[in-house]
């Protein structure tokens, strides 16, 4: 029996790390959407705040909130907080498996930068832990008593931290880094903050005193934070499924403006739960989306045209090109040393295949450079451009 272990330890993490951010964003959402919905209470008790009802599953729910704590701790108390842990830690244990273990196919781009494994790997933490050293520092320091001077002043930074990193990583691998970072903060935030923040209240209610009302303000801050951090970094995640994206030079800049699209949604439902809908909000995240195809589309068609100027492209050459810098791990029997079989099945060891594969040859080779992964052979911009030329032209192969 032969096992191939790597890419089904890679769909284990990445399903568990699926399941645990929707049971995190999930439950993160819906105590957002409590807090908005809170009402006066009918019969306050002591220290309580708000109360709502609700129903669902068959049965009515009467929540009744208490800001800071209430006079007595409950029996029994739950708490929030594997969600976000185990989100990060499979979200982490993914980035090992595929970007620091693959760091030569899927993190460097020697066209960029030119990095051993260990420096790249090396880049990569700085970025999470400098992310969030300067987003702590940052709610610290007087900047954390304005929430939106904060929320400008961090995205700021982190669009150039996305100039950055396209500038010493691949371009997906870029793109990806923005959202571990931002997830790294949200994660820690509820591990360095909120829940050490809860444990205290929970210590001084067991000892008799009153908590410290600036413990829940600090917890309640930063889960704001991480409710409107969430839309963008969800794309992030994705976003390598799209190489529109990210495979131009204004990458970082598309990337800034799909994040605020996502605030833009995010501020809408977060309205619209308090009451005071606002369609503006909607209107502008669809204008600023289609700004951004605009804008990408645009970039792809000038960047292509100047290359592919002159170009002539026959089969043959097509053929020479696919040999040279896709067969090795493209064929039914890879020559590569990283892969037994053809990455994603895709074979381009034939003609045939060649032809079959046409249009997503031109997304992975020549609209973007994902592909050959890693570009090991160098492949060149006027290479692709031959590609391009010859789907373009129908894909003939008898000139
Ligand atoms: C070093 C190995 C390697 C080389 C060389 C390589 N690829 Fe790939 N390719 C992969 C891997 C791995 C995947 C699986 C997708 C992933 O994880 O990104 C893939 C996926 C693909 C896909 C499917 C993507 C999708 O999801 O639609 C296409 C198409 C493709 N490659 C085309 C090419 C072309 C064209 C070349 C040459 C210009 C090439 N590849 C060179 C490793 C390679």
């Amino acid at each position: 029996m032969e096992l191939d272990i790597a890419p089904w330890l890679n769909m284990a993490i990445r399903w568990l790390h699926v399941i645990t951010g929707i049971a995190w964003i999930g439950s993160s959402f819906y105590f957002v959407w409590l807090d908005n919905n809170l009402e006066d209470p009918k019969e306050p008790k002591k220290g309580m705040s708000g109360e709502l009802w609700s129903v669902h599953g068959g049965g009515f729910y009467h929540k009744q909130k208490y800001a800071v704590a209430p006079e007595q701790m409950p029996d029994n108390l739950h708490w929030f907080k594997w969600e976000a842990y185990f989100t990060w830690m499979s979200g982490f244990a993914l980035l090992a498996v595929i970007y620091y273990y693959g760091a030569e196919l899927f993190l460097i781009d020697n066209s960029k930068m030119v990095l051993t494994q260990w420096q790249a790997i090396g880049i990569s933490l700085a970025s999470i832990v400098g992310g969030w050293v300067v987003y702590d520092g940052l709610c610290r320091s007087p900047v954390g008593q304005n929430n939106k001077l904060l929320g400008i002043i961090w995205f700021s930074l982190l669009t150039a931290a996305a100039y950055g990193l396209t500038q010493v990583f691949s371009d997906r691998a870029a793109y990806l880094h923005v959202g571990v970072i931002v997830g790294s903060a949200m994660a820690f935030n509820v591990f360095m903050v909120i829940i050490p923040n809860q444990k205290k209240v929970v210590a001084s209610l067991i000892a008799g005193e009153s908590p410290d009302p600036r413990l829940g303000q600090i917890g309640k801050q930063r889960s704001l934070h991480n409710n409107y951090m969430t839309l963008p970094v969800l794309l992030m995640m994705v976003s390598n499924h799209y190489p529109m994206t990210f495979s131009n030079p204004y990458n970082w800049v598309i990337l800034a403006g799909l994040a605020i699209v996502g605030v833009l949604i995010r501020h809408f439902f977060n309205l619209k739960h308090r009451g005071q809908t606002n369609y503006a909000l909607p209107f502008a995240a669809g204008g600023v989306f289609i700004l951004l195809m605009m804008f990408a589309s645009d970039m792809e068609a000038r960047e292509r045209k100047a290359l592919s100027k002159g170009v002539e492209a026959s089969f043959n050459q097509v053929q020479m090109l696919v040999t040279k810098h896709c067969a090795s791990c493209h064929a039914a029997n890879p020559s590569h040393e990283s892969f037994e079989e053809a990455p994603g099945g895709v074979m381009l060891d034939k003609p045939q295949f060649i032809i079959q594969h046409g249009p997503r040859i031109m997304e992975q080779a020549v609209k973007s450079d994902i592909m050959p992964l890693g570009n090991e052979t160098g492949m060149t911009d006027e290479e692709r451009a031959i590609l391009g030329k010859w789907i373009e032209n129908g894909m003939k192969v008898d000139d």
